[in-house]
């Protein structure tokens, strides 16, 4: 692809280097892999496609117990085995059109090298030191526990396997002497680890003392692993090997962008939350003690959970096979799913209901269904070639092309700053602007006047127009079929000079069509409710507000209760095309005219309860007006919210899915100050923008 080239306020061009984590060579890859691997696929392609040069690093890490284990088990040689496996990452990553710049594999020559040279420039320099640990030791475990730790039959608390009395001496990095140093690093760059609430988090941890890390094994123990240079009967354990890895691909590697600038330092770890604190804490000690710059910023998303709240590992044997779904439904319709259905950040549920409702209603629908009738009407009425404006735009079509430049100006603004998610929503809302002027102007109708050519004319040319360009920003997410929509329009997809209204001028010769994603005719079920109860324990109010799951949801119909003279039962769309009932006490403040379409702010998992004889399946937030005559003010949600957004507090991380109950909330308390809507110090906000409550300042909101 040629690229039309960013850069720098000093000239210098804008460079992107992004990494996955590693993964453990012996996992078969599932989502959750697959997830981070598109999040850095998409993320570079958007990056070269705003003009910047980039490099995309993902690998394996291949040493450790596991290994050796499992080799045993098969009877191969460790390193036979790692040459077998690695390959069902690399495959898939080939399947799902993934475009990395270099595979690494830790059992690499130049990465073993490398990271020995690192462990004795550390040695050199006096920040390993070794030192006799004494303790109880499970071999079943192969790890030391606490006395506090042990069963009653003085076993260890997993395996139940007796322990023994071990003394052994190991290598430890002086991590903890750089404890301050990395809060002054913190503190300085807040930005350092997104979301914020990670940040948070890891400035909490540090605020107790840091220990130093065990940096090795005895190679008795454990042979599969990279020797210490100034100790032959040890081999480093586990994170010291595998966090090099995004250096030495630079060092050691020699790998480059384009233009000859090495890669390091990385502009975007991406890594799942589990992962978190070793990218956070270890990693930017071992560089501050080896003098390496940092990297520029740690991504942490959430997980992909199933059946409501589990995480998907291996060990719950609960895995989503990325292959059945790819084969099934295509790379390009999995790809777009992964993408848009996570906020980056926040946990999803993955369903299978959840995965047919999306590519129905985003890609069949409204994408597919919008090229599909531009290119019909354009093979009917103009031979299949597209006319150029005939008729003056009106103010029909003038809205479209404001959307398409608001549309182009917001990607380029932030894709640089990750929001992946976003950038998705907002492409999306161009394609339906489209489908609703195609409403709108009716051009089947024009079809059948000829009087009407010339306004059929420039309906069709706005749309396929406005339709190329939705295509040409979503060719990061579905490169396949972007292009083949592409083709349809007699168009293509070359570079960042694609990216402008106009390119299309009408005579292009349209291609043959065909249905870019066929809707899936499966049934699928309604949505479950998105929490399913678990029994946890009781809630302090300081876990409240991570607790809470606040989604915007808009008002579909409003009836009055049959009951209850002071309630409305009112049908709310909760996104993802999921129907709730409420049953809600604002008769005295809104007539039913007013809530219809109205966007709310939905308690999603409060324990549903049934009010007067019908289950109300949460409630909604609204702020005290008066309160003699028990009025209120709904919350607003900011105008570009849509339904299933969810509002967090700022700062706080969503804790795991669980049903509150009402004295779990009456253990909180929101009000409004300045006009948004606070729980303490905490604003509220969705999509990183304040949810406000047009009442007095300090009313409370209930
Ligand atoms: O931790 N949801 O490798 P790993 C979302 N080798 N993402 C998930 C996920 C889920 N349910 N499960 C896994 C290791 N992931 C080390 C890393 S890096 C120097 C060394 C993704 O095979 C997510 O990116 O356990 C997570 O951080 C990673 O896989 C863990 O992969
Ligand atoms: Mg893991």
């Amino acid at each position: 692809m040629r690229l039309g080239l960013a850069f720098t306020k000093f000239g210098h061009m804008k460079n992107f280097y992004v990494t996955t984590p590693i993964y453990y060579v012996n996992d078969a890859p599932h989502i959750g892999h697959s997830y981070t691997t598109v999040l850095a696929d998409i993320l570079t392609r958007f990056h070269k496609i705003i003009g910047y040069q980039t490099f995309f690093l993902t690998g394996t890490d291949e040493h450790g117990q596991k290994v050796q284990r499992a080799a045993a088990k098969r009877e191969v040689s460790p390193q036979e085995h790692v040459d077998e496996y690695y390959h069902r990452f690399e495959d898939l990553w080939k399947k799902m059109d993934i475009e990395n710049d270099f595979f690494i594999r830790t059992t690499m020559p130049e990465h073993k090298a490398y990271v020995q040279e690192c462990l004795q420039k550390l040695w050199d320099k006096g920040e390993i030191y070794s030192k006799e640990y004494e303790g109880w030791y499970s071999v079943g475990e192969e790890r030391f526990f606490g006395e506090d730790e042990l069963d009653e039959n003085k076993c260890d608390p997993i395996s139940h396997r007796p322990v023994e009395w071990l003394k052994e001496k190991n290598y430890f990095f002086k991590m903890g002497s750089y404890q301050q140093k990395l809060i002054d690093y913190l503190e300085s760059h807040k930005d350092w680890i997104v979301p914020d609430y990670r940040w948070n988090e890891i400035r909490g941890f540090l605020r107790q003392p840091l220990n130093d890390l065990c940096i090795s094994r005895p190679k008795a123990r454990l042979s599969w692993g990279i020797p210490l240079p100034f100790d032959e009967d040890y081999v480093t354990y586990v994170w010291f090997d595998a966090l090099l890895n995004y250096v030495s691909a630079s060092t050691a590697f020699h790998k480059t962008y384009k233009d000859g600038t090495p890669i390091w330092p990385a502009t975007y770890h991406l890594i799942g939350k589990d992962i978190l604190t070793t990218h956070s804490v270890y990693w930017p000690t071992m560089l501050m003690a080896l003098d390496i710059p940092l990297p520029k910023h740690i991504l942490a998303h959430g997980w992909w959970l199933v059946n409501g709240g589990d995480k998907m590992s291996k060990s719950a044997g609960n895995v989503v096979n990325p292959m059945d779904y790819m084969e099934k439904y295509g790379v390009d319709a999995f790809r777009y799913f992964l993408a848009s259905a996570m906020v980056v950040g926040q946990d999803a549920n993955f369903t299978h209901d959840g995965f047919v409702r999306r590519i129905n209603s985003d890609l069949a629908n409204d994408l597919g269904n919008v090229l599909n009738r531009v290119h019909r009407l354009v093979l009917n009425n103009f031979e299949g070639k597209l006319p150029a404006i005939a008729a003056p735009l009106d103010d029909a079509a003038n809205e479209v092309i404001t959307i398409a430049k608001r549309v182009i100006t917001n990607v380029m603004e932030w894709v640089p700053q990750v929001k992946l998610s976003q950038v998705i929503d907002e492409i999306m809302t161009l394609v339906r602007s489209v489908n609703r002027y195609l409403e709108v102007k009716a051009p089947w109708k024009l079809a059948k006047d000829p009087a009407l050519k010339d306004e059929l004319a420039t309906v069709l040319f706005v749309s396929a127009e406005a339709v190329r360009l939705s295509l040409c920003l979503l060719w990061p997410v579905i490169p396949t079929k972007a292009q083949e929509g592409l083709a349809m329009l007699g168009s293509k997809f070359t570079d960042q000079n694609d990216l402008v209204w106009g390119i299309l001028k009408g005579g292009e010769v349209f291609g043959e069509g065909k249905p870019l994603f066929p809707r899936i005719d499966e049934e699928v079920k309604k949505p479950e409710p998105q929490q399913k109860p678990k029994q946890n324990k009781p809630l302090t109010a300081a876990d409240v507000p991570a607790a809470m799951d606040m989604r915007v949801a808009q008002i579909k119909e409003v009836a009055d209760h049959p009951d209850a003279t002071s309630l409305y039962v009112l049908k709310i769309d909760a996104g993802e095309g999921e129907l709730r009932t409420i049953c809600s006490g604002l008769k005295n403040s809104y007539k039913a005219e007013e809530l219809q379409d109205k966007k709310i702010l939905l308690f999603a998992n409060l324990k549903p309860s049934a009010l007067r004889g019908i289950m109300s399946q949460g409630m909604l937030f609204a702020g005290d007006l008066d309160a003699e005559a028990h009025t209120c003010k709904l919350v607003s949600v900011p105008d570009d919210a849509k339904p299933g957004d969810r509002a967090l507090f700022k700062g706080v991380a969503p804790s795991e899915p669980r049903e509150l109950k009402v004295k779990d909330f009456e253990k909180i308390a929101l009000s409004v100050k300045g006009g948004a809507v606070f729980c303490d110090a905490l604003a509220l906000e969705v999509n990183g923008k304040p949810v406000t409550c047009d009442v007095a300042d300090g009313n409370g909101v209930h």
